[in-house]
């Protein structure tokens, strides 16, 4: 399979098709993820939750996510890897420069940075620098205690148009990627009219490029109630290559997110 860069994702956004990322953290699930036609890993800080059992991200080091980037990265022959800039690890620009240094040097094309409108500045910085950029809006997890929990973003009008112009500020800024998490789908259809780059979403609705899920949410083993985006595509599959391969067909037809999956309001 041909190995996807931005410009794959671009084309998508141009074209209006869509394509898949999961998260993946380790070299066997990289592996299973590329061979089912998946086309960019995450290699999130959701791994403090999922694999380190923390109640929240903010525990996760850049050495974390660099080795779990290095074990994705060495068997996910075809995808494109995204690494998570971690809780406070691009607080000063030296912190920024070193953390994507570290990140790139272990395998990821893209490194994703959690905030809004404050993200500009830096998004300026790693375009000078050569380094691809993702910018994580909506539900960011890092900010979970500014939040008061994990809740649903951009629900009221001044919070809606705080987000519609921090994604338009950040386009126009270079960045190569938008993320959207947890926001009602006119918000993100608001944000799709208004940025030019590939936008990915996780409970932002239908009208995004691209989809994500956590990996432990798509294959059914996270413990407790999922969130309302998820869908167990392990439910009906035989097999993990099986449930990778219903994941990315759902996402390129068009049938997931269903409406059930989403926030209308
Ligand atoms: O860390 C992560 O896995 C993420 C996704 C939830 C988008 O940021």
């Amino acid at each position: 399979m041909p190995q996807i860069t931005l410009n794959t994702l671009k084309k998508h956004r141009a074209e209006n098709t869509k394509f898949s990322m999961v998260t993946a953290y380790d070299a066997c699930f990289a592996s299973l993820a590329s061979e089912a036609g998946i086309d960019t890993i995450l290699v999130g800080d959701s791994l403090g939750m999922v694999l380190q059992g923390h109640q929240s991200t903010l525990p996760v080091t850049v050495a974390d996510i660099a080795y779990h980037t290095r074990c994705a990265a060495a068997a996910s022959s075809s995808c494109m890897i995204v690494a998570d800039v971690p809780f406070m690890a691009s607080a000063t620009t030296q912190d920024a420069i070193d953390t994507a240094r570290e990140l790139m040097q272990a395998g990821a094309h893209v490194v994703k940075i959690e905030g809004g409108t404050n993200l500009v500045d830096l998004v300026k910085l790693y375009r000078d620098q050569g380094v691809a950029a993702c910018c994580h809006l909506g539900l960011t997890p890092q900010f979970v205690n500014q939040f008061g929990g994990y809740r649903v973003q951009g629900r009221t009008d001044e919070a809606a148009k705080r987000l519609i112009e921090a994604a338009a500020a950040l386009d126009d800024a270079g960045t190569d990627l938008i993320l959207l998490e947890c926001v009602p789908n006119h918000v993100t259809e608001a944000i799709m009219n208004v940025t030019t780059v590939p936008v990915i979403g996780i409970g932002a609705g239908p009208s995004t490029t691209g989809q994500v899920l956590v990996m432990h949410d798509l294959l059914g083993i996270t413990p407790g109630k999922t969130a309302r985006f998820v869908k167990n595509f392990m439910a009906s599959a035989d097999s993990i290559q099986d449930a990778f391969q219903a994941y990315d067909r759902a996402v390129k037809n068009g049938s997931f997110p269903a409406p059930e999956h989403c926030f209308e309001e």
